[in-house]
């Protein structure tokens, strides 16, 4: 049942999921079918009370809300079922530290991910688009999310760690990444510890993997301290530690902690939008045939872009602005409050689980119509209005955002410019669309395409010259 309650600007409705099970509460439905049990939510309220396992939990469904909520982290603070289990991987690093340690921690990793530096990892970034390229012969059959997850692993370990990752080191890093992933979320919708001591096979490969993690993590770290100082994030952890540049110094643990973070942060969400922005282009000719033109336009004969292009990509841009909004690999996260409290004109006691969807934001119809629909003209500079921009949300906001959103926006599109620029990938005979299954994120786990060249590429027009790109203007993309 809903209840009304006005506020000074604006009139929030609160209410109760149905279909509470004993002890389960609302888990069985959020493993089986998470997102049309999300998609369900916003009938019965802004705030909407919900049960994971025996947990009272409140979704917020309303981008106001959610804004609220997200800028006032001393009240919302990071915690809350998904968090609880992150914190058992990534320690006391800055996506599960809470408010009172999280300043000085983001001050330490910021300056490698501030817009301005981002640019110096353009090289990088489409140097490994291209070995993927390598190796995609045409006419092959090709694990496009295993080679995502390849190349994100590979550009932020170079990232943090410049080259101190062999090759068969990043493949393990990935493979862990991917069974971490997977055991996270059943352990954050069923919250019930008993069951993951249980000796299943899942649950050992879960251990084992987070085992095999934290020692490649530290392995890494003591040679380093063996070898010579690099200028890289690695390089400032350590520094860190000495208390050079007069803060407070950093503990061991703290690096570790970073590090572990920052890996499985960088890898997975980036790799599921590029592998979902692939499988979404393969379904939509028109938006991928625009891609192409865009890429021929601006790079020619296959040219490698560089960080001159990004502002002329501007399709690209959108593409994976598009891709983020309908399939947001980051789509459920949760919070809890550190005091009493009011949301919605609902009291909440302390400690209560708070939870917000950009999935359930981005799948509104009324802010975007046909949400369900892939168009990436929709962020086509001046398009998007106020309400679109306020609930477009894939890196959060407010001072708990995404470190990386910059970072993550210009990997995405060169990588995406590079690969989609030199080859062209179909969905196999008998692909069959089903919803994605969201893990402790959402995306396509295991997508397998065939692998064309294009052939336009070799017959395009020669660089474009002009501010334009493809058929849009881009002075303010
Ligand atoms: C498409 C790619 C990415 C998506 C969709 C994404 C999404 C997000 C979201 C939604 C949050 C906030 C979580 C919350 O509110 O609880 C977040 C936080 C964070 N992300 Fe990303 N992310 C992406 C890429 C990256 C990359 C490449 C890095 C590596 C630098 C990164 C590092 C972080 C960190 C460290 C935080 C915690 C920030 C803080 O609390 O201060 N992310 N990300």
């Amino acid at each position: 049942m809903s209840r009304t309650v006005s506020e000074q600007k604006r009139t929030w409705t609160t209410g109760t999921a149905p279909g509470i099970f004993p002890l389960l509460g609302h888990a069985i439905a959020f493993y089986r079918r998470p997102l049309a049990c999300l998609n369900s939510l916003p009938a019965h309220g802004d705030l909407v009370e919900i049960r994971l396992g025996p947990q009272r939990a409140w979704m917020v469904c309303h981008p106001e809300l959610t804004h609220e909520v997200l800028m006032d982290p001393h009240t919302f603070d990071k915690g809350g079922p998904l968090y609880d289990r992150l914190g058992k991987l990534m320690g006391d690093g800055l996506v599960t530290c809470r408010q009172p340690t999280h300043r000085d921690k983001r001050r330490l990793l910021q300056p490698a991910f501030r817009p301005s530096h981002v640019g110096a990892y353009a090289d990088l970034i489409t140097e490994e688009a291209e070995a993927v390229c390598e190796t995609w012969p045409a006419g092959r059959t090709v694990p496009v999310t295993e080679a995502m997850m390849g190349l994100t692993t590979r550009v932020i370990s170079r990232v943090l760690l410049s080259d101190s990752l062999d090759d068969t080191t990043a493949a393990a890093v990935r493979d862990c990444l991917t069974d971490v992933v997977r055991g996270l979320f059943v352990r954050t919708v069923v919250p019930i510890d008993a069951l993951f001591r249980l000796p299943t096979p899942a649950n050992r490969r879960y251990r084992r993997a987070l085992t095999r993690l934290h020692a490649i993590i530290d392995t890494v770290i003591t040679e380093r301290r063996r070898g010579a100082d690099r200028d890289d994030v690695l390089g400032t952890l350590l520094a860190a530690t000495r208390g050079d540049g007069g803060a407070p110094a950093i503990t061991e643990q703290e690096v570790h902690d970073h590090l572990i973070t920052l890996l499985l942060t960088g890898a997975e969400t980036q790799a599921l939008c590029l592998a979902a922005a692939f499988s979404l282009l393969a379904r939509h000719p028109e938006a991928e045939r625009r891609l192409h033109a865009e890429l021929d336009s601006v790079l020619g004969e296959g040219r490698r872009p560089g960080p001159d292009d990004l502002p002329r990509l501007v399709h690209t841009r959108c593409v994976v602005s598009e891709t983020l909004r309908h399939s947001s690999p980051g789509w459920l996260f949760t919070r809890v409050t550190t005091r009493e409290t009011e949301l919605a004109g609902c009291r909440l006691p302390a400690g209560a689980a708070v939870l917000y969807s950009p999935y359930l934001l981005h799948h509104d119809p009324v802010t975007f119509p046909e949400p369900e629909r892939f168009d990436p003209d929709r962020w086509l500079p001046g398009l998007p209005t106020v309400e679109q921009r306020r609930a477009m949300m894939p890196f959060s906001a407010g001072g708990r955002k995404c470190l990386g959103d910059e970072f993550a926006m210009v990997e995405a599109v060169l990588a995406l410019a590079t690969i989609a620029g030199r080859r062209r990938l179909r969905h196999l005979p008998g692909y069959v669309e089903r919803p994605p299954r969201p893990g402790i994120t959402m995306g396509p786990r295991a997508l397998v395409m065939a692998c064309e060249t294009r052939s336009s590429a070799a017959g395009a027009p020669r660089p474009s010259t002009s501010r334009t790109a493809g058929e849009h203007r881009v002075d303010n993309a």
